[in-house]
């Protein structure tokens, strides 16, 4: 069937997630680079685990308790102000330099969003980059409460546009989108911000106590979903006065 829509991911598709890092550089000097790398690895996690959990929240409390997290772990104090004024970074990411410019070539086809953003994000994000005209509408996970790359979402992005899947070419930079978007049956275009052989020459030169030094400050840190441990101990041996006392 003829191609009909285009459908864009946002962040890290049209809008480069990278550029918050100014404004968390500006809060915690020589810090923004990492608290930029943990924070967005962290909000993505967070989408998947509230999916998981099932307890949605929208993406804007998703990457205030990221950046909570993210600010938590490497001990800088933020006050839940200072949070939510750095988070409103989202807001004003800016557009891929090409985007623009594709957007307006495309403009005989229909044009949408379909993002983990919630609405009023999204407004804000589209409205600071001046793209609202280019666009037909933007559709939201939050209409269904549930975060991409769950199926039922790429469905709704049919039933907005009234177009059957063949119709519709998907577009996204997220692996775990573009998955999601060709396991529902959509055509996708992947957009590759990094070459391999970049990649590549990047990993060779990163130092292995950076990347193990990531996954302790990933993976060893107590969750900012509102969900805390009742107990924390630094061995299982410290299991023994505390289980006793509770006998
Ligand atoms: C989005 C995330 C996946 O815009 O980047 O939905």
């Amino acid at each position: 069937m003829a191609l009909k829509a285009l459908v864009f991911d946002a962040y890290g598709t049209l809008f480069d997630v990278q550029s918050v890092a100014g404004v968390t550089d500006a809060a915690f000097p020589g810090r923004g680079e990492t608290i930029t790398q943990i924070w967005r690895l962290k909000q993505l996690e967070y989408t998947w685990l509230r999916a998981l959990m099932g307890r949605y929240e929208d993406f804007w409390a998703v990457t205030c308790e990221s950046l909570d997290f993210t600010l938590k772990t490497l001990g800088l104090a933020a006050t839940p102000e200072l949070i939510a004024k750095i988070a409103e970074a989202y807001d004003a990411l800016a557009l891929y330099p090409e985007a623009r410019q594709a957007l307006t070539s495309l403009s005989g086809f229909r044009l949408a969003i379909y993002s983990n953003g919630s609405p009023a994000m999204l407004k804000r994000l589209i409205h600071h980059a001046g793209i609202d005209g280019l666009l037909e509408t933007v559709i939201s996970v939050d209409e269904i409460g549930i975060y991409k790359p769950d199926p039922r979402g790429y469905a709704l992005v049919e039933k907005r546009l009234g177009l059957s899947r063949d119709e519709i070419l998907f577009v996204s930079s997220n692996g775990f989108d573009i998955a999601g978007a060709k396991a529902h049956g959509f055509s996708v275009a992947r957009i590759e911000r990094i070459p391999p052989a970049i990649l590549r020459a990047e990993l060779e030169q990163a130092s292995l106590v950076g990347a193990k030094t990531l996954f302790k400050a990933l993976r060893m840190q107590p969750e900012q979903l509102g969900l805390a441990a009742d107990l924390t101990i630094a061995a299982l041996t410290d299991l023994v006065p505390y289980a006793t006392a509770r006998r």
